[in-house]
This record gives structure tokens, C-alpha cells and sequence, in this order.
């Protein structure tokens, strides 16, 4: 299935989709198979191409996973330590709305049809930020086009990094080699209950925008 939306309408609209995911509904592999194939069209430093993407489909795996996101959720955004904005922030009036959805994300979340949990090939733990910038510059656009990609699809995704305090567990959990290879993320994927999403509300664009200097 697709949307046929506009390039600027999937820019615009691939939200950070949580209670309107279809846990219901099961995702063809195919259509992942087809996300995936445009996600690995994405740029990489030196072409290197180092990314893998673990599909997670299996219940007792995805359950796993999902215990250690709650826990990660638990221990640190249920108890109000995640980001908090000015009043009258536009940040400040989403955030109760975020909070919420992503209350109900940790909770369901081992219901989803399909966790992507991307990887990389190397570890920067430890490395210089001018490194990192190369490294996660080379992951991201792809893990962003797979989103892109799944939304002209009917599918909805989320962007999330909660299990990854409990990385090497995961990484046990799905056969990872953890020396080696960096685990990203994980984005849940399932069919959207709608498919009308709207642009969100951002900080203005003179806020952020620099001409020639900050
Ligand atoms: C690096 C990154 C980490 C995120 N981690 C989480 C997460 O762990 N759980 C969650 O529910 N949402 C997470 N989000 C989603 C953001 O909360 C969401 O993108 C933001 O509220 C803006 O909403 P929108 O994407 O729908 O515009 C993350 C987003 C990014 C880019």
C-alpha cells in the first residue's frame, strides 16, 4: 500500500507515532524488505556502509526487549527527569502529550509487530566527538529514510534509545557481537490506525537558523 504522498508531506508529517500504532495488524516482510532497500540508499562516511538492520518479529525476543525499555523508562523518564522546557515554551505545552504517549509506548511496546533495531559496525564509546560525528553520521540518514520510507507505506515508527542502557543484554538476547557492532536504537513498526498525520509545531525557524553567524 501506498500513501502517494508528496516528498515535502512525508517530510513533514513522519511523526513519532505511539498510541496510533496498529498492534493488531500484522507487517508483510515485504514491505519492511522494501523500507530497507530505500534506507540502505542513505549516505555513509567513506561509503562504508557499515549498518545491519536486526528485525525483531519473535514474541519472546521482542518481550525481552521490551522489559529492559521499561525498566530504562521507569528508572528515568516515569520519575521526571527527562527534558523540561520554559513555561510557555511550545516544548513545554507538547510535553504532557509526549509524556503520555510514550507512557503508553513502554507499555505496549512488546505488543508491536516489528522492532528494527539498527546497528553499526564498530564501537565510538570512547572516541573523540569529531569521530562520533562520522560514525553516527553514517547511520542515522538510513535509519531516517527507513522511517520516511514506512510512513508513504502506512506504517508508523518511532525513534527510541530507552533499551540501549541495557545494550549488551539486548545484544545476547538477538546474537549481536557486542564488541564489535554498536546498536543504535529501536524503532517500533506497525500499520497506523489513520493515516492523516499533521506537521508539528516547532521552535521558530529564526530561532535556529544562523546566516554566516551564530
Ligand atoms: C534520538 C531520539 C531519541 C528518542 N527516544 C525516545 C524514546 O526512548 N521513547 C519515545 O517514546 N520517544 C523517543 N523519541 C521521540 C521523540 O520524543 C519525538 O521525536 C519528539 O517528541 C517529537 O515528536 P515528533 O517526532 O512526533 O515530531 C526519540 C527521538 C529521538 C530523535
Amino acid at each position: 500500500m501506498h500513501l502517494n504522498l508528496s516528498a515535502d508531506e512525508v517530510l513533514s508529517t513522519t511523526r513519532a507515532v505511539r498510541k496510533r500504532l496498529d498492534l493488531e495488524r500484522p507487517v508483510e516482510r515485504e514491505v519492511i524488505e522494501e523500507c530497507l532497500r530505500l534506507a540502505i540508499q542513505a549516505p555513509s562516511g567513506s561509503n562504508r556502509q557499515g549498518w545491519h538492520f536486526v528485525m525483531v518479529g519473535d514474541a519472546e525476543r521482542k518481550a525481552k526487549l521490551a522489559a529492559m525499555y521499561l525498566e530504562t523508562y521507569e528508572a528515568f523518564y516515569a520519575s521526571g527527569r527527562s527534558a523540561t522546557f520554559p513555561e510557555g515554551d511550545p516544548r513545554a505545552q507538547r510535553r504532557p502529550k509526549v509524556l503520555d504517549s510514550a507512557r503508553y509506548l513502554a507499555d505496549n511496546l512488546h505488543r508491536v509487530p516489528w522492532m528494527l533495531i539498527p546497528c553499526q559496525e564498530g564501537r565510538v564509546d570512547s572516541t573523540p566527538s569529531a569521530s562520533q560525528a562520522g560514525w553516527w553520521g553514517s547511520i542515522i540518514p538510513a535509519v531516517w529514510s527507513f522511517m520516511l520510507a514506512a510512513r508513504e507505506r502506512g506504517l508508523g515508527t518511532a525513534w527510541t534509545t530507552m533499551h540501549l542502557r541495557s545494550e549488551r543484554e539486548a545484544a545476547e538476547v538477538l546474537g549481536i557481537p557486542y564488541d564489535n557492532v554498536t546498536q543504535v536504537g529501536l524503532i517500533p513498526v506497525a500499520y497506523t490506525i489513520g493515516t492523516d498525520f499533521k506537521p508539528a509545531t516547532r521552535l521558530p525557524l529564526d530561532e535556529v537558523c544562523h546566516w554566516d553567524e551564530w
